[in-house]
């Protein structure tokens, strides 16, 4: 059984990609073996907090089908049984992942053989980014005691619950019309919480409300505190746990405080991760620590999600750059030696 963890954050620059390096390494001390995924497309740097040359193909090279599998992409790392892929620049953050291919992707990433893989995911709200959060019920959310790293990341969790509500009822359906209609700011009245939506969609059908109420009552994201520097920074949780209660009637668990350390911050510059430069330090303590914490209190899988007619607008797509119609086919050769013909080896663009 593979456990998912991906690492998402409001605000950047809050110690997502850190804490992914060190936790890979920590529970690959702990005897779990783990795959490190650079998902942050477009601002890939995994490699360098781990210590590693930007030479290899990654999640890209799938994305553009230069690669079959995302097996073919794994590489080694310093720690005995840590594994990465690497992220890539040829995929612009901002675009769109397109759609077959994200579900692709995500099968892919179900297919890894691992105890646990982990998501390094970019900043924000966009859609690749949310989707990939919600492959775990559980994913992690990182924030540091700062007022606008909570208020982004009460707003993160709010537009993942929103995401998942709407992407839990069908296309087309008058339910998800709803949410969208939420989401936009359609629906009149101040201080909309989501207790409004969850009406909205009783009164759509009772069936429709009591789905969404379980479905959110699943959701349970845990939220690390980072780089706080006193104990009074601990105590600013309870300001994102008060926000997400009186908005999103929804509770937060926090599973680990990490403490700001100057030896955290030096060590991606000596291109070494803090766990295996300095194993003793404060910030090396808390990351094993969580590991512990994760490997006793697993969580469940995957969630279902319908498509956001991501694959319909792809279909038009397709069809208004004429990417579907069959191409001129050459005399005497047949459509089965067409597709025949090899795909490139990722090893020749490196
Ligand atoms: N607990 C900590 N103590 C000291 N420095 C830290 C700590 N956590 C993170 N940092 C430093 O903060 C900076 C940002 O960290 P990191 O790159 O991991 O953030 P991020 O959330 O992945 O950013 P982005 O949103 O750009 O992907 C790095 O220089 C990192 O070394
Ligand atoms: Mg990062």
């Amino acid at each position: 059984m593979q456990y998912l963890i991906p690492i998402a954050s409001g605000k950047g620059g809050v110690g997502k990609t850190l804490l992914a390096a060190n936790l890979g390494i920590a529970l690959a001390r702990q005897q779990k073996t783990v795959i490190l995924i650079d998902l942050d497309l477009g601002g890939s740097n995994l490699h360098t907090v781990l210590g590693i040359r930007n030479r290899f193909p990654g999640v890209g090279h799938f994305i553009y089908r230069k690669a079959d599998t995302l097996e073919q992409l794994v590489v080694t790392t310093a720690q005995e049984r840590l594994y990465f892929i690497p992220g890539d620049s040829l995929f612009s953050g901002t675009a769109n992942l397109p759609y077959w291919r994200k579900l692709a992707l995500l099968k892919q990433i179900d297919e890894l053989t691992a105890d646990f893989v982990i998501l390094d995911l970019g900043s924000g709200t966009t859609f690749n980014t949310l989707d990939f959060f919600l492959t775990s019920q559980s994913g992690l959310v990182v924030t540091t005691p700062d007022t606008t790293a909570i208020l982004n990341a009460y707003s993160f969790l709010k537009s993942s619950m929103l995401r998942l509500l709407q992407r839990s009822f069908p296309g087309r359906s008058d339910e998800r019309q709803a949410v969208v209609d939420f989401v936009q700011q359609k629906v009149e009245g101040e201080n909309l919480t989501l207790r409004h939506i969850v009406e909205t969609l009783h009164g759509i059908n009772p069936e429709s409300g009591q789905a969404a109420e379980r479905i959110l009552d699943g959701f349970r994201p845990r939220v690390i505190m980072n780089a706080g520097r006193t104990a009074q920074d601990i105590r600013l949780g309870s300001r994102l746990r008060q926000v997400v209660r009186n908005n999103l009637e929804h509770d937060v668990e926090f599973i680990a405080y990490l403490p700001h350390d100057e030896l955290a911050s030096r060590s991606p510059l000596e291109r070494s991760p803090t766990l295996l430069q300095y194993p003793q330090s404060p910030y090396s303590l808390g990351v094993m620590q969580c590991a512990t914490r994760l490997i006793h209190e697993p969580v469940p899988g995957r969630l279902k999600l319908f498509p956001d007619d991501e694959d319909l607008k792809e279909l038009q797509e397709d069809f208004a750059t004429g990417r579907n119609r069959p191409q001129p086919t050459t005399r005497g050769s047949s459509p089965v030696s067409r597709a025949a013909v090899p795909l490139p080896n990722p090893e020749q663009s490196v």
